[in-house]
């Protein structure tokens, strides 16, 4: 038995889905596709959501799924007044069972939620899948059975993976455990790190290297041989193409552009002409940022939200408008630096850390080395 078997609220999710589909049958036909399928997908999906949260890695995952399963519920009711305000039942006992089973379900589902919000009763765990070898269908298995620990399944949305035949020379384990949407394509070979998360519609190119504890978001796309550092985060809807490659700590806001040809032509093949393009350390590329080819980004730079980079920037720049200009200096923690002190330092809001133009155009840190990984507290 699973672990969501053994919950409650998925007995009462179930016995309300019943209850729903005893409600769909009674519709006329002409509502088959429309109200009856609605009414039937709505009710599983509470199940359903109730099922994979059990299996959610950490507490706000769970909470999430639960309160998807009391979305789909009020979707329910929605559509029983519907029903009943079509007239399609002429008696309206079975309406008023289901309304108060709603009701019920609801209170247990949000009780449910409260607590896992409060947690920490749920911590983030290894993932496993652990196929328990009874099924539920079978009629002779015992269900009164206490459930191992070897029987819980911790996952059901994530793929867990192990990276496979790493390219030589990047620090990726063939250990490394990560998590890959279904949804997401990863070809091989190409090398994962640990506790990197592959979102929905991803596709991950041969080899590709990608650090640890990295995000790539929904529908972003990685091209052959693109290496990304650790603890990068890729937004939705972004493509990586061959030449590019970004430092650690990266961020690359939703839909921002990469390129890797300045001059394409559809009639005329420029594979050998992809140009690199360098994002160091730490930077930020804003919403719908474009990038063009041949580039490097310094450590640390900011390029606004919309912006067409067309030249190499400096380390802390803040780049803004098309074509992208450098309009300030921005700290490491994020900050648009203010106009420099007698001395020239310019300080941090957020760290307090000071920063110089040690010469035209080059800024540095005073306080903490640029390939320095932040210390565990901001607090200086
Ligand atoms: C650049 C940015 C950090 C703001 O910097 P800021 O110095 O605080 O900017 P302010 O909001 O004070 O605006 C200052 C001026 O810059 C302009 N400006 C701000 N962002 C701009 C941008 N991306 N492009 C062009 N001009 C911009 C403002 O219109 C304003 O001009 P004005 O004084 O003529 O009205 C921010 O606008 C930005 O682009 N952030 C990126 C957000 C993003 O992409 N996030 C991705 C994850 S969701």
């Amino acid at each position: 038995m699973h672990k969501f078997e053994k919950l409650e609220v998925w007995q009462l999710a179930v016995e309300y889905a019943d209850l729903c589909y005893t409600i769909a049958e009674k519709l006329p036909k002409s509502e088959e596709y429309n109200l009856a399928s609605q009414l039937r997908r709505a009710a599983i999906s509470i199940a359903l959501n109730i099922a994979e949260g059990s299996t959610s890695q950490t507490d706000p995952e769970q909470a999430r799924f639960l309160a998807m399963a009391i979305r789909s519920l009020i979707e329910t009711v929605a559509y029983q007044h519907l029903i009943h305000r079509r007239n399609y039942l002429a008696d309206t006992t079975l309406l008023r069972e289901a309304y108060q089973a709603s009701e019920k379900l609801v209170a247990k589902l949000q009780a449910m939620r409260q607590k896992v919000l409060e947690g920490p009763t749920l911590q983030e765990v290894g993932a496993e899948y652990i196929v328990d070898p009874r099924t539920p269908f079978d009629v002779t298995a015992n269900d009164q059975q206490p459930m191992t620990n070897n029987q819980i399944v911790r996952r059901s949305s994530l793929v867990v993976g192990q990276a496979k035949d790493p390219p030589s020379s990047f620090v990726v384990g063939r250990s490394s455990k990560y998590f890959v949407h279904p949804t997401a394509v990863i070809d091989e070979p190409c090398g994962i790190g640990a506790d990197t998360k592959t979102w929905h519609f991803c596709h991950v190119m041969r080899g590709v290297r990608i650090g640890e504890r990295c995000i790539l978001g929904q529908n972003v796309f990685i091209a052959n041989d693109v290496v990304i550092g650790n603890n990068v985060k890729i937004q939705n809807n972004v493509s990586l193409y061959t030449g590019v490659e970004l430092e650690d700590d990266v961020f690359c806001g939703p839909s921002c552009v990469f390129t890797n040809v300045s001059n394409p032509r559809s009639q005329i093949v420029r594979h050998h002409l992809y140009e690199r393009t360098l994002v160091r350390r730490g930077a930020t590329i804003g919403a719908n940022a474009t990038i063009v080819c041949g580039v490097t980004i310094g450590r640390y730079a900011f390029i606004g939200a919309g912006a067409v980079v067309t030249h190499d920037v400096p380390d802390y720049a803040l780049m803004l408008g098309v074509p992208a200009r450098q309009v300030g200096w921005t700290s490491r923690h994020g900050h648009r630096l203010d106009d420099p002190d007698g001395d020239g330092v310019m300080i941090c809001p957020e760290s307090g850390w000071r920063y110089k133009e040690v010469e035209p155009g080059v800024l540095r840190c005073l306080d903490w080395p640029e390939d320095e990984p932040l210390p565990e507290t901001k607090e200086r």
